[in-house]
């Protein structure tokens, strides 16, 4: 029987299909489909950003549940800034507000949060609320709930390359010490593993700038359902797809406990 064909006889109870020993620690999200769902019920694009708020407190308390170790998600592209002035303006005031609502329970559920991205061109005011999250909850252990504002592969890949061609220059590091893992550890994701497995919502086949060298061997799993009509479900249904991969790395075995560690780890 296909995957799709067993998935659909144990819709009611997914969990019974997954097998705990192969649960990715760490999974990324790009959350998309809020506007065409909003439009689709004749609604402002904004009431599917507040949806998807909803959709994304699910989603934290069923990876959490599962006994993944980090969820990283895409909430504001470097690329966003070219939608219409009051979009952009609501989707900054929505951060502020989620933040002050949710980040005492974030933090009873120890949830260390974690803000990726260059957070400059953000109002004071939400600047102080980010700092303070990730003040409050940085010794937080049992769960790492990554948010990516204004955030760029590209341009996250660029600032990494300019920083070692400064420490080149003084003199701090020699230009053949330049290895993946000295690059890696100039990342804004260092010291964080990276994702076993990217969800896309909404259908798109893109990755939009999303963690660029992050991604280098992640499974991709594309769900057809907007952001907003995500659930627990649904992220089973990833998590089940997930777990029928053959993970072989370049190689002929499949290999589902390995991690792609880069050619300056593969001796
Ligand atoms: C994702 O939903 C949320 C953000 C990019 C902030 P979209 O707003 O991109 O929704 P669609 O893709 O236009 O439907
Ligand atoms: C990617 O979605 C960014 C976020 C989910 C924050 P977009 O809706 O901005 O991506 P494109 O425009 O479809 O590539
Ligand atoms: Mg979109």
């Amino acid at each position: 029987m296909s995957l799709e064909k067993v998935i659909d006889k144990k819709k009611n109870d997914l969990s019974k299909l997954i097998d705990k020993k192969k649960i990715p620690e760490h999974v990324a999200i790009i959350m998309d489909g809020n506007g065409r769902w909003a439009t689709k019920k004749g609604l402002p694009r904004t009431f599917g950003h507040n949806k998807g708020v909803t959709v994304l407190k699910e989603i934290i308390k069923s990876s959490k549940k599962l006994g993944c170790k980090v969820l990283t998600v895409y909430a504001f592209s470097t690329e966003n800034w070219s939608r219409p002035k009051k979009e952009v303006e609501f989707l900054i005031n929505l951060f502020g507000e989620v933040l002050r609502n949710e980040i005492e329970e974030i933090h009873q559920e120890s949830i260390k949060i974690k803000f990726i991205g260059d957070l400059t061109p953000f109002p004071d005011s939400l600047k102080t609320v980010l700092n303070r999250s990730e003040d409050l909850t940085k010794d937080n252990e049992d769960f790492a709930l990554n948010v990516c504002v204004n955030y760029g592969g590209r341009q996250e890949i660029v600032k990494v390359a300019k920083k070692l061609a400064i420490k080149s220059i003084s003199g701090e590091i020699k230009p053949n010490e330049v290895n993946e893992e000295l690059f890696n550890s100039e990342l804004l994701t260092q010291g964080i593993k990276d994702p076993e497995l990217l969800i896309r919502t909404s259908g798109e086949k893109r990755i939009s700038n999303f963690l660029l060298w992050q991604l280098a061997y992640s499974e991709i799993y594309i769900s057809e359902v907007l952001w907003p009509d995500f659930n627990e479900n649904e992220f089973l249904k990833a998590i089940i797809d997930y777990q029928s991969r053959n993970r072989r790395f370049g190689g002929i075995e499949s290999l589902p406990n390995k991690s792609f560690k880069g050619s300056y780890c593969s001796s």
